[in-house]
């Protein structure tokens, strides 16, 4: 198929998947993340290429991929912060946290920086750390308890990185 194909590696993976999951309906979670992980996004060559893959239709992909927040549909920033924004967090002060990241980087949710080293999205519900909210994710990386100057901090340590 035109415009994407597994990388080697994730070729490779795809197929030891394969062997552990008879019913391929199973894997389209699993693929997805693969041609993410390629790609840094799902593009839409990717939701057919998976969907033939698996063997389900480009529109069921196509639902699993609008419905979990984890799969990016456009490139996002170096850096990926998102917010959560479940009822816990913003009693503990998401909001004021938010006002912050805006504020500093000069976005809105779901927008990236002009230099590409952020995007700031608040699509997450519930992080499973509710009693240390607000909390967020830079990336795969948790940071909790946020406030406004800790986050202002966080933001500058990552710019120099
Ligand atoms: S409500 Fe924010 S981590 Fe649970």
């Amino acid at each position: 198929m035109a415009g994407y194909a597994f990388s080697p590696t994730a070729e490779k993976r795809f197929q030891e998947l394969e062997k552990k999951f008879p019913r391929r309906s199973s894997l389209v979670l699993w693929a997805l993340h693969l041609a993410q992980e390629d790609l840094g996004y799902i593009t839409p060559e990717a939701v057919d290429y998976v969907a033939e893959r698996v063997g389900v239709s480009p529109a069921w992909v196509k639902g699993v991929v609008s419905f979990y927040a984890m799969f990016r549909e456009k490139p996002y920033g170096k850096y990926h912060l998102n917010l959560c924004t479940n009822l816990i967090c913003q009693l503990m002060g998401a909001d004021k946290v938010e006002e912050a990241i805006c504020k500093k980087l000069g976005i809105g949710d779901g927008e990236t920086t002009p230099d590409g080293l952020f995007t700031f999205t608040r699509q997450v519900e519930c992080l499973a750390a509710c009693g240390y909210g607000p909390a967020m994710l830079v990336n795969e990386e948790f940071h909790e308890l946020l406030t406004p100057e800790k986050v202002e901090q966080l933001i500058d340590a990552l710019k120099n990185q």
